[in-house]
């Protein structure tokens, strides 16, 4: 009997300590793959999760960004060449070969394309506002039918190779005290050319998915604002099928009860979201360009600000991960910390660092956090 029993003991002690060892060798082998895989981007690590996109000019695609883009990202946004100045720089006259070029690299590495932009404030020519003869501002009338051409010509261009379009680009004011941003389209149109953007989207392209894109809905009071015009629009039959947070961000915004509060406000329209635009700067975050100040120059890349935004980082990608199945898509605004937006935006040449890849193309330290979960 006895020796039955110690038989037991031995068998399983034995069958624990096995299990231990193979447990051990496989997680041990799952860190070490993780670490070494050459093979795998971004966006093999978010496969069940939603597309990784970047912002890109057709020149990055032609050069040594080009490989960290196809191992990274499964989807790409022009970052200027579809907005109104750069394609459609004069009535009638159409210049598509910049967008084009990202759309082929596209298809060619079989990723997506979001649109973007139909409607903006900026970059948008003069010349939609104007008459042609006599140089005055045009009529409601007019400038209707010149965003509808423009919408109807670009949006068929693209019709079957571009899946979403930002189709109206933040026209809600920061101001707390206006609802609407003051443009010349809402000058001559009224609110009016919101809705017929989108309808005349949806007649172009009934298959892609419309978006209202906008920035700093981590503000309560512009959240509120924005929620109440896609409100609108949905109750007006606007066909609105999403919204873009454009999530230009900093290492001191927003905290994850901001964020949890945004996602979870923006849950309740009952629209799929997109993080249109993601960037998280070093430096505490500014609405409005200014002149450079003394504070300024230090534009030192510190080990102690590495961690802020390492920190930021696996916060954000934390929550996009909690909501995977309100957030259909998340995409970065540039490549890498060689070239941003930010470097001249709010200051002049005040060099930032916001992105997950270093000046030399190298995965950053918050990469690995976003990769790794
Ligand atoms: O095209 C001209 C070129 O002819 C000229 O020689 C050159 C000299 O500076 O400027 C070129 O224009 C630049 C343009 O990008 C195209 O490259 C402008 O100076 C520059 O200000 C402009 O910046 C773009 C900015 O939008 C304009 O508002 C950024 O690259 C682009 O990243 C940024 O993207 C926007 C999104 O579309 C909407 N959300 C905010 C985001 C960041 O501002």
């Amino acid at each position: 009997m006895n020796l039955i029993i110690s038989n037991y003991i031995r068998f399983f002690v034995t069958l624990f300590i096995g299990l231990t060892i193979i447990f051990s060798c496989s997680s041990t082998q799952k860190a070490h793959t993780f670490a070494v895989d050459s093979n795998k981007g971004l966006k093999d690590y978010y496969q069940s999760y939603f597309p990784i996109g970047v912002a890109v000019s057709p020149h990055a695609l032609n050069s040594d960004e080009s490989s960290l883009i196809k191992l990274n990202f499964n989807s790409l946004t022009p970052e200027n060449d579809m907005k109104m100045e750069a394609i459609h720089p004069k009535e009638f006259v159409y210049n598509w070969k910049p967008a084009d070029a990202i759309v082929a690299f596209a298809q060619q590495n079989n990723m997506k394309v979001r649109g973007h932009t139909l409607v903006w404030h900026n970059q948008t020519p003069d010349w939609i506002f104007k008459d042609t003869k006599t140089g005055k501002q045009v009529t409601k009338e007019v400038l209707f039918q010149r965003i509808k051409e423009h919408i109807t010509q670009v949006v068929s261009h693209f019709k079957g190779s571009v899946y979403a379009w930002d189709v109206v680009n933040e026209v809600i004011s920061d101001d707390p005290k206006e609802f609407y941003r003051n443009s010349k389209y809402l000058e001559i149109c009224g609110e009016e050319f919101i809705f017929k953007a989108f309808q005349w989207a949806h007649e172009t392209d009934p298959n892609a998915v419309l978006f209202y894109n906008d920035y700093n809905e981590i503000d309560p009071r512009k959240r509120a604002k924005i929620i109440t015009l896609i409100k609108k629009l949905k109750a007006a039959g606007v066909p609105i099928n999403a919204v873009g947070l454009q999530s230009h961000w900093a290492v001191d915004q927003p905290t994850k009860e901001q964020l949890e509060n945004t996602l979870n406000d923006f849950s309740k329209l009952g629209l799929k979201l997109q993080i249109t635009e993601l960037d998280i700067s070093v430096y505490p975050k500014e609405h409005q360009a200014r002149e450079e100040r003394a504070e300024d120059l230090d534009t030192i890349f510190s080990a102690a600000i590495e961690e802020k935004q390492v920190e930021q980082y696996r916060m954000c990608f934390g929550l996009f991960r909690k909501y995977k199945e309100l957030i259909t898509g998340v995409t970065f605004w540039n490549v890498s910390d060689r070239e941003s937006w930010l470097d001249n935006f709010p200051v002049k040449n005040r060099k930032d660092y916001p992105l997950l890849f270093d000046k030399n193309l190298a995965p950053k330290k918050a990469y690995w956090e976003v990769a790794k979960f």
